[in-house]
């Protein structure tokens, strides 16, 4: 099917990615169709290991050493663009850079070798929606405009990559994610610096406020739930909490369990329904767990300018997801 030109959804450590032929500009132009995607938004290009990645990007001894580290894992690196890469310009979006990675999951690694190439892949959800870490999420989400997905159950990891730009003189992050900011500061001996005014110059439109946003709103930092919200809970200090994303405080337990239980409170909140998140702390994983709790109760860019929306076909999956949410 990729090589015919279609979208295989297909499992890696972090989520379900949604799979074309990265050098096939129609095959990435329906990843684009499918998720609703805007056009200037690049993809990430997924490889075997780092010698085919090379082949694809210039790397330097920097991004040699972090390769080497951390691939095959979940650490995406922006790196200048080969001018004989083969890529189709959409997947960089005309840039001249591009993010790779090399994934860990062996159904993953396992598609990547029996294709022979790249492989174009977004997290296999609508643009500005919860991004899926089972192969259902992804049907509910895209159903019809994917051919084939490959079920392997649920994503180990829970969370996206993190995303780390070797452009400039210093590593930049992106986006937080499954590789942490402590494991990226002990291998390049200090933190790596933060991306500047995210909201508005966004690198990685991940990075924009309203993202992994579900249809109920997100109230933060909860220590107890309002009456009427559906509480998800973090640790043992909630007590009658509708879910929780590990009972013991766990935050890799709590980053695996995070889009599915954000899917599930969502269901229980209804559209216009409140989920209240617990507190979870700004350590290891706890930082893209937070990073994805708040751009899912960010307020929505329509939000901004008008009141709730009060639209008679509220509940259909358009008044729920308004173009101008759409990223
Ligand atoms: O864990 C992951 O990274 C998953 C799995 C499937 O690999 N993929 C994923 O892809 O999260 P996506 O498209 O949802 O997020 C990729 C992010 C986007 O925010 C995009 O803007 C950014 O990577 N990106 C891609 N190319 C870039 C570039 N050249 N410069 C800066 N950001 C880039
Ligand atoms: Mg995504």
């Amino acid at each position: 099917m990729l090589r015919a030109g279609g979208l295989v959804a297909f499992p890696t450590e972090t989520v379900y990615g949604l799979g074309a032929d990265a050098r096939d500009d129609r095959a990435v132009a329906r990843i684009f169709e499918a998720k609703g995607r805007p056009r200037f938004n690049p993809l990430i290009a997924h490889v075997t290991d780092p010698a085919a990645a090379e082949g694809l990007a210039v790397f330097d001894e920097r991004a040699r050493a972090l390769a080497a580290a951390f691939w095959p894992g979940a650490l995406t690196l922006v790196l200048p663009l080969r001018a004989d890469a083969g890529l189709s310009p959409l997947v960089t979006a005309g840039l001249d850079s591009v993010a790779l990675r090399v994934p860990a999951d062996p159904v993953a690694q396992a598609l990547l070798r029996a294709f022979g190439g790249p492989l174009a892949a977004p997290s296999a959800n609508p643009s500005g929606q919860v991004s899926p870490t089972r192969a259902g999420h992804v049907l509910q989400g895209l159903g019809p405009a994917v051919d084939a997905v490959i079920d392997s159950g649920a994503c180990a990891v829970g969370v996206e990559s993190t995303i780390l730009s070797l452009l400039g003189p210093t590593p930049r992050l992106l986006r937080p994610g499954g590789i942490t900011a402590e494991a990226l500061a002990a291998h390049l001996g200090k933190p790596p610096a933060e991306a500047e005014n995210p909201e508005n110059a966004p690198r990685a439109p991940g990075q924009l406020a309203s993202h992994y946003a579900p249809s109920a709103q997100v109230r933060l930092n909860a220590r107890t739930a309002r009456p009427g919200e559906v509480w998800l809970g973090f640790g043992p200090d909630c007590p009658g909490a509708a879910l929780n994303l590990s009972p013991k405080g766990d935050l890799v337990e709590a980053a695996a369990n995070l889009f599915e239980m954000l899917r599930r409170a969502d269901a229980l909140a209804g559209p216009r329904g409140v989920i209240a998140a617990a507190p979870v702390p700004m350590t290891g994983l706890g930082r893209a767990i937070n990073d994805r709790l708040s751009r899912a109760g960010a307020p929505r860019p329509a939000e901004r300018l008008t009141a709730p929306a009060t639209s008679p076909s509220e509940g259909s999956p358009a008044a729920r997801n308004p173009p101008a949410r759409s990223r």
